[in-house]
């Protein structure tokens, strides 16, 4: 084999083994359950400790099934259709302490194949079709257990070297075929250790020979349902005799038999043995028992399951500890045969399906426990120090699933030390307007869900410092009651307010609760949960708000949830999916480890019957629509921003614009009140007046000018003025143009309008007058006087030349409309 064909060999294998096996710890522990498997894979590790390999298919245990598994001590082969088992079969198992048989059909059991395992103490050996004890088990030493149950066991005995079995302690012989116990089947059990349970239940018992038993000690023995009669048990327990037995367990599973009342002396037996403990259960309908108790006087534990104890039964017990009546049927809670029980400390009265008066239980003073649970108890008047006298010990009591208790001013008196209070589903009347527990401070636990409370009074809680746990689910509460009920409860870690119709919390509510960690309000009508934010609840760690009305929680709300929130319950709420809520969404898709079934947080939509999930939301369609509105927006703004700037640049020319519309729509209803308009700077005003305006103004006829400085319209803006009284008041325009003109913005607005007006009226009545010499460059700057001086005639000024007769003439031939301009050669 080459060293490829080895490679793929191993990755084979390999591959394998993980699809076979499951590694439930690397290297110690692994579970082949159910795959059919016919080989221990490869895979497994030799240093596995625990390896489950039950449901498959191994027929044969012989050496060679196992590899050497030095370290393997628990090995499950339970339903591994095998059938025999040869005798070294183990061999290479030798460390097993643990090895589980169940279920095989064994046909054939090599005689010294369980004695190679000589550390085993846990042997189960259940439905493997067992017709006896004798197995060859010499060098199992050890053994702690050995589970035989559901076999064809006839006789318990045990092969005689179990004697030595020093940590011997369970035999378990359930569902065998024992039917008779003589004396010599017993005697290994007897010289064993003083700690082993014995199991005999479900077997078809006959007959018991006397004294089989007599002086054996054991830690439990268990004979429910082992007699195949009621004579057979009446006789059986007589004959056990001089048993000494921690915990006897007898009764019945079945109905199989059925005890008669005439059967009134079949537990005299129990008087002859000696036990501590008793359970008595019968599963079928109850029996009438008057002096059931007479033989357990010694106990300290009795409990009584299914059996009918009739009014008035004696109960004279003298070392009672704990005593349990379970569906007992009582019409009545024997007070009076419980009274002076100075032993009892424990007392458990439930399921009586009878509607259970009360009678008062006084001078118990060790009673710590006293559980009334499920008993259809009635108790109209100061329940609990009228019903409890004299018990100062009491610390805990269920009174939950009764039908009413009543409270009165004396509240908990005497019950000082009370620390756990359950009252659930129980009416209890007066403790929503009084505080009735302010003496409990020691009080770790209050139940009282679904008591009919109407809770008023902000003290009902006044002085429980201790108080850990609080439940009081399906109540209701008056006002803004719940603002101040929890108040210095600062011991509180559990809060359990659901289904309470609660409508709003304010946050000061919790404010004092800085030890809470489990808050429930499910099944409310909350609809926002502002108060988690911020009543400071930093050791919160669950919140359940399922079943409200939520249909939003904001950002700041989400971030500002306790930091150590691990289940938070948001399911069933009428979540709003909108793009509006895409934080709490995302938030929701991003925290679903927290979040308690994030699956069932459905998106109420427009169709009711439509379930959508929250997590299923696309977010990224929310996400596309905001930009492409931010796009919008910013594109809105830059054309706004251009188009500012351009007007700002071109204001001159905007306005300009805007007067040439008006100016041409009102044109032609003016009428001409100047001779001209002059266009100057005012830097040349000196001219313009001691030339202009004194030669023309006063020459004859008169031309009336229009100076902006003297003719224009206060209060009228100077561009309205420019264009009502200079351009369209005067039949010319008169441009004194000089360096000053050139430079001033205003004087190049004025010509270029005149000269636009003018271009529109198809009129050339502009007359230029060169002042000084303006450079051509800063000349070529005003495009339109340029042009305007190349193509038309112009009146250039110097100090002598210019004549008033010239300037006459040429005044002359304004008049003269059809002329274009003088045409004058300087
Ligand atoms: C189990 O394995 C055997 C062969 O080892 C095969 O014949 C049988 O069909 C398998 N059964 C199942 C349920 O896979
Ligand atoms: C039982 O134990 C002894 C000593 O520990 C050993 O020599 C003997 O081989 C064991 N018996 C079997 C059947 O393995
Ligand atoms: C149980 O034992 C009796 C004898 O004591 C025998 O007749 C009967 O067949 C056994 N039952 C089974 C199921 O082995
Ligand atoms: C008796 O056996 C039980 C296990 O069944 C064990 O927990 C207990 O410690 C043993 N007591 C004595 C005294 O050996
Ligand atoms: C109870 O114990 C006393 C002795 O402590 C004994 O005399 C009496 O017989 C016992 N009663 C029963 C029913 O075991
Ligand atoms: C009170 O009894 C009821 C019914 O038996 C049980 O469910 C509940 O857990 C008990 N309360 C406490 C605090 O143990
Ligand atoms: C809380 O304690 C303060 C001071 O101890 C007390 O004045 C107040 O009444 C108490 N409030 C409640 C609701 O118990
Ligand atoms: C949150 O949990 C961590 C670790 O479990 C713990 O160290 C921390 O104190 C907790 N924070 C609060 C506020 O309880």
């Amino acid at each position: 084999m080459n060293i490829f064909t080895l490679i793929a060999f191993m990755v084979f294998f390999s591959i394998g083994a993980e699809e076979t096996c499951t590694k439930i710890t690397e290297n110690l522990h692994y579970s082949c359950m159910g795959r059919n498997l016919s080989y221990i894979p490869l895979s497994i590790p030799s240093s596995v400790q625990k390896l489950d390999f039950s449901f498959n298919v191994l027929k044969y245990l012989q050496k060679t099934v196992f590899p050497v598994l030095s370290f393997l001590h628990l090995l499950d082969l339970s339903r591994c259709y095998i059938k025999g088992i040869e005798n070294d079969a183990f061999y290479n198992v030798q460390n097993l302490t643990t090895l589980i048989l169940t279920g095989n059909p064994i046909t054939h059991i090599g005689p010294g194949c369980f004695n190679t395992l000589c550390n085993i103490q846990r042997l189960m050996l259940v439905d493997v079709g067992l017709t006896s004890l004798q197995l060859h088990m010499n060098n199992l030493t050890k053994l702690q257990e050995l589970k035989v149950g559901t076999n064809n066991i006839q006789f318990m005995t045990l092969p005689s070297f179990m004697s030595t079995f020093k940590d011997f302690t369970l035999l378990d012989l359930h569902a065998n075929n024992i039917s008779i116990i003589k004396n010599y089947h017993t005697v290994v059990l007897r010289e064993m250790s003083r700690n082993i349970t014995l199991i005999l239940s479900r077997n078809p018992l006959l007959h018991i020979e006397p004294g089989a038993f007599k002086g054996m000690y054991l830690r439990k023995l268990d004979i429910r349902s082992s007699f195949v009669s009621v004579a057979a048990q009446n006789v059986g327990l007589n004959a056990l005799y001089g048993l000494y037995v921690k915990r006897l367990i007898f009764g019945k599973f079945w109905d199989d038999y059925k005890i008669y009342l005439s059967d009134t002396d079949f537990l005299d037996g129990l008087c002859s043995i000696y036990f501590q403990e008793v359970y008595y259960f019968i599963k079928d309908k109850p029996n009438q028992q008057d002096n059931i108790f007479r033989c357990m006087i010694n106990a300290t534990n009795v409990s009584v399951k299914g059996v009918l104890i009739p009014n008035g039964a004696s109960m004279p017990f003298y070392k009672i500890k704990e005593l349990n009546l379970i569906s007992s049927h009582l019409d009545i809670l024997p007070g009076k045969q419980l009274s002076h029980l100075h032993t009892l400390e424990k007392l458990v009265i439930t399921h009586n399906n009878k509607v259970l008066g009360v009678e008062r239980l006084v001078d118990i003073p060790k009673l710590q426990y006293i559980d009334l649970s499920s008993n259809q108890i009635t108790w109209y008047f100061d329940c609990c120090p009228s019903l409890l006298i004299g018990t100062p010990q009491i610390r805990y009591l269920n009174l939950s699933l009764n039908l009413l208790v009543s409270l009165s001013d004396r509240g908990f008196e005497g019950l000082d030390y009370l620390e756990i209070l359950d009252f659930h589903h129980t009416r209890v009347v007066g403790i929503g307007f009084n505080s009735y527990l302010s003496n409990l401070k020691y009080l770790r636990y209050l139940d009282v869900s679904y008591s009919s409370i109407t809770f008023g009074n902000i003290y009902c809680f006044y002085g429980l410092s201790s108080l850990n746990v609080l439940k009081i689910a399906g109540n209701n509460f008056q006002r803004d009651v719940s603002r101040y009920i929890f108040n210095n409860l600062t011991s509180l870690e559990h809060l359990d307010m659901s289904y309470c119709r609660i409508v709003e919390l304010h946050p000061s509510s919790f404010k004092d609760l800085q030890r809470l960690q489990l808050l429930n309000l499910s099944g409310n009508k909350l609809m926002i949960l502002d108060f988690l934010a911020y009543s400071n609840l930093n050791k919160l760690t669950s919140v359940y708000v399922a079943k409200n009305s939520i249909t939003s929680i904001p950002l700041n709300v989400l971030q500002k949830l306790p930091t150590n929130l691990s289940v938070f319950d948001l399911s069933s709420n009428p979540i709003d999916c909108s793009c509006s809520q895409t934080d709490l969404i995302l938030w929701i898709i991003e925290n679903q480890k927290v979040l308690k079934e994030p699956n069932d947080i459905i998106c109420t939509m427009l169709s009711a019957n439509s379930d959508f999930r929250a997590t299923d939301f696309d977010v990224d369609r929310c996400v596309n629509k905001k930009r492409i509105t931010i796009i919008i927006l910013i594109c809105f703004l830059t054309v706004i921003v251009i188009l500012s700037i351009i007007v700002y640049r071109f204001q001159f020319y905007l306005q300009y614009c805007c007067i040439l519309l008006r100016g041409y729509r009102s044109a032609r209803q003016q009428e001409c009140s100047y001779d001209a308009f002059v266009i100057f700077s005012s830097y040349d005003e000196v001219w313009v007046m001691n030339e202009l305006v004194e030669n023309l103004e006063n020459g004859f006829p008169p031309i009336q000018l229009c100076l902006h400085m003297r003719d224009f319209q206060a209060g009228k803006s100077i561009t309205s003025n420019i264009i009502d009284e200079g351009i369209m008041g005067s039949r010319k325009v008169i441009v004194v143009v000089s360096q000053h003109f050139i430079e001033s913005a205003w004087c190049r607005f004025e010509f270029e309008l005149a000269q636009s007006w003018f271009v529109m009226e198809r009129n050339a009545n502009i007359i230029i007058i060169i002042l000084e010499d303006v450079e051509e460059k800063k000349m070529k700057k005003m495009i339109g006087l340029h042009k305007h001086l190349k193509t038309n005639t112009y009146l250039k000024w110097s100090r002598d030349t210019l004549s008033s007769e010239i300037l006459d003439s040429a005044a002359k031939s304004y008049y003269c409309r059809k002329t274009k301009i003088l045409h004058l050669n300087f």
